[in-house]
């Protein structure tokens, strides 16, 4: 499937789900290289000067981390800096991709806390278990799911982070219900995603390339908003970080396969599952 229409993308989520997952499990293999963690040198299509993934962390926070937790970081921010982690919190990472996030949470949240990473791609995960156990972080886990179909139970985490992913989902409505279901009351939803401040192209719209680059599947900020609040979110807040076009984002010398600007920005979104919130759904 190389064309799909983005408006009708949730008629097509199981073949959206399949060529994002093919997609980040082929930028997985690349970081791997000949298997394992640690040493392995990025050779992801993302690299030091690309505006989306770039100048994200500050070296002192990633210090001691495994490479290939840091080169495989394919984010549009830096959510753990948003999420004012606590000691002893639960975390829950949509998309953890190799990990870093987690592994930053993990080390916020301390031995009595627990981070979790939640990632559908094989490759991400058996790359992400590895960068933990090269870290040496015992209060983390791993687990393999889709971001529309959580698996842990309701209200049994304090913050929901998540790093450019929900723009990948074929279906966010879906996405936001979960979130707000396992979020506990008063629970925080602090996640980095790209957004799209005008209009893109009808070109881009349908490609799945500009989707799996995060760039097709990506909401308004207004759009962003009434979701959230339909999902029973409220305290919404979106926050624009830096700003570049599609062709920027895609990253021409690699994924880049159509033509046409429109302005996207990496965005920090903020939403509270309210404190006397009983039922599961706003
Ligand atoms: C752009 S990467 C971001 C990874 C990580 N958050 C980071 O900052 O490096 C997207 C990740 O989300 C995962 N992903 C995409 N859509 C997903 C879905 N619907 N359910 C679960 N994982 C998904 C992919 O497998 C990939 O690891």
């Amino acid at each position: 499937m190389r064309h799909v229409d983005a408006r009708v993308a949730e008629r097509h989520g199981n073949a959206v789900h399949e060529f994002v997952r093919e997609k980040y499990a082929s930028a997985a293999r690349q970081v791997a290289g000949g298997g394992g963690c640690s040493t392995a040198e990025s050779d992801s299509c993302r690299g030091d000067a690309d505006p989306v993934t770039s100048d994200l962390y500050a070296p002192a926070e990633i210090e001691g981390l495994p490479m290939t937790a840091v080169n495989a970081s394919l984010g549009c921010g830096n959510p753990t800096a948003l999420a004012n982690l606590l000691p002893g919190q639960t975390v829950l990472d949509l998309g953890s991709g190799a990990g870093l996030d987690v592994l930053l949470s993990a080390k916020r949240v301390g031995p009595e806390g627990r981070a979790y990473g939640l990632d559908m791609t094989d490759e991400m995960l058996e790359l992400a278990r590895c960068n933990a156990r090269e870290a040496g972080a015992t209060n983390v886990d791993f687990l393999k799911g889709r971001i529309e179909a959580v698996p842990l139970p309701d209200h049994s985490v304090d913050v929901i982070i998540s790093n450019c992913v929900v723009n990948l989902s074929p279906d966010k409505d879906a996405v936001l219900r979960e979130a707000y279901r396992v979020l506990r009351p008063g629970g925080l939803f602090a996640v980095s995603d790209v957004i799209v401040l005008g209009e893109l192209s009808e070109n881009i719209r349908h490609d799945m390339e500009a989707w799996a680059g995060c760039v097709a599947g990506a909401l308004g900020e207004d759009e962003y908003r009434s979701r959230l609040g339909a999902a029973g979110f409220s305290d919404v807040e979106v926050q624009v970080t830096r700003t570049y076009s599609a062709n920027e984002a895609m990253g021409e010398s690699c994924c880049a396969t159509t033509a046409g600007g429109g302005a996207l920005a990496s965005a920090f979104i903020r939403g509270r599952k309210p404190a006397g919130a009983t039922g599961n759904n706003g």
